[in-house]
């Protein structure tokens, strides 16, 4: 039976990113041995671009037995009865999931059967007690979206587990990504002893948090604008008891990471604060690069920018060019130490993350 190994540290990013391309061979139980999980796979999982996916989660595939389940009923299997052969190509291939809500698209010439659809999804997966679905792409400066709940309970508040912490957010108030769990956890692999972090743009505090839980950062500050997102951003700090209060550290991790958060525009509250940073995140991948000007006075020599932007693959090398452009411009050398695709945003497009090493100029 083929299988994705991993650590179990890495079982809950890596089995997000299986369920989600539909990659698990639900026939089969995963297996637990000597600290490594094993999870079913379909042979599709064969393909490069999943090979290559495999290794941010430290995933390799395996021939190893796993148990066979009873007998179940797959998506295909329940909807081949009540969709023809053209309508079940129109199926999407992935969802994506936030805690106990599955958010699927629905094309156009399926509309008129998506309660049926949904109610399908939603017996298959006894995880989830919701199925939305997007009825608009992410706009305005708040980077939300509406959506439609279509089967189950009619909620869009969720708890979302990632990286080890927990996340209470409405999925239509505040903007979130499950997709980025692995990039989140990147970032915090960098970060060194008693850094001081700011992260621009925190929604929820899905970055922050998990730089908190998961590397040896001092002192982390959030800002955001959306005041919705703000509120669960602060009570997410509670949920997760952050800021000295039981918070589990490591070896190497020997110190409480203190959040501040600040509910505002950046472009009026950085100015004013009178620190500089190790590092700094601009999650931000529509317009990022319009606030370096604020970002850049704040970096301490030789710290380090995560600065992120939606690029048609072909062109990201001129994008280096003009960002480090901008920078000399700004008074800033910039070195570009990793380039990283962390999502596709449509076809050819990603969501790419340039970390950049900064110094001002002489
Ligand atoms: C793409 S979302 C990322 C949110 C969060 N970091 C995450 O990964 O879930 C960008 C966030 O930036 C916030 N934002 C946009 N413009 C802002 C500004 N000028 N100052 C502060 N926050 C801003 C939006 O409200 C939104 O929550």
């Amino acid at each position: 039976m083929l299988s994705a190994k991993t650590k179990l540290k890495n079982a809950e990013n890596l089995k997000q990113f299986l369920l989600e391309r539909n990659l698990i061979d639900t026939n089969f139980t995963s297996k637990v041995k000597q600290g490594e999980i094993f999870f079913p796979v379909k042979e599709e999982i064969k393909k490069n671009d999943y090979k290559i996916k495999l290794n941010d989660f430290k995933s390799q595939l395996i021939e190893i037995n796993l148990k066979e389940k009873e007998k179940k009923i797959s998506l295909e299997d329940l909807l081949k009865e009540k969709l023809n052969s053209q309508e079940m190509k129109l199926i999407p291939k992935t969802q994506e999931i936030v805690g106990d809500i599955m958010i699927i698209e629905i094309p156009e010439e399926l509309e008129k059967k998506e309660k049926m659809i949904a109610e399908v999804y939603l017996k298959l997966n006894k995880q989830i007690k919701t199925i939305v679905k997007k009825t608009e792409i992410h706009s305005g400066t708040f980077r939300t979206r509406k959506v439609k709940v279509i089967a189950g309970k009619n909620k869009k508040e969720t708890t979302h587990f990632e990286n080890g912490i927990r996340l209470k957010l409405d999925i239509e108030k505040t903007y979130f990504s499950a997709r980025l769990a692995n990039e989140r956890l990147r970032i915090a692999k960098q970060v060194k002893l008693n850094e001081k972090i700011l992260v621009m743009f925190s929604g929820s505090l899905p970055y922050p948090l998990v730089l908190a839980k998961n590397s040896p950062a001092k002192e982390i500050i959030g800002i955001e604008i959306n005041p919705d997102a703000h509120k669960f951003a602060l009570n997410n700090v509670k949920l997760n008891k952050i800021n000295g209060i039981n918070q589990k550290k490591g070896k190497n991790n020997n110190q409480n990471t203190i959040i501040e958060l600040i509910n505002g525009d950046v472009r009026t509250v950085l100015p004013n604060i009178d620190k500089k940073f190790d590092r700094i995140l601009m999650p931000l991948p529509k317009t990022s690069e319009e606030f370096l000007d604020i970002a850049l006075p704040k970096i301490k020599n030789r710290g380090i920018i995560h600065l992120y932007s939606f690029l048609n693959e072909k062109d990201i090398d001129n994008e280096k060019i003009k960002i480090i452009n901008l920078c000399d411009r700004l008074g800033f050398k910039i070195d570009i130490i990793n380039t990283i695709k962390c999502g596709q945003h449509a076809p050819y497009t990603f969501r790419v993350c340039f970390d950049l090493k900064c110094q001002k100029n002489k």
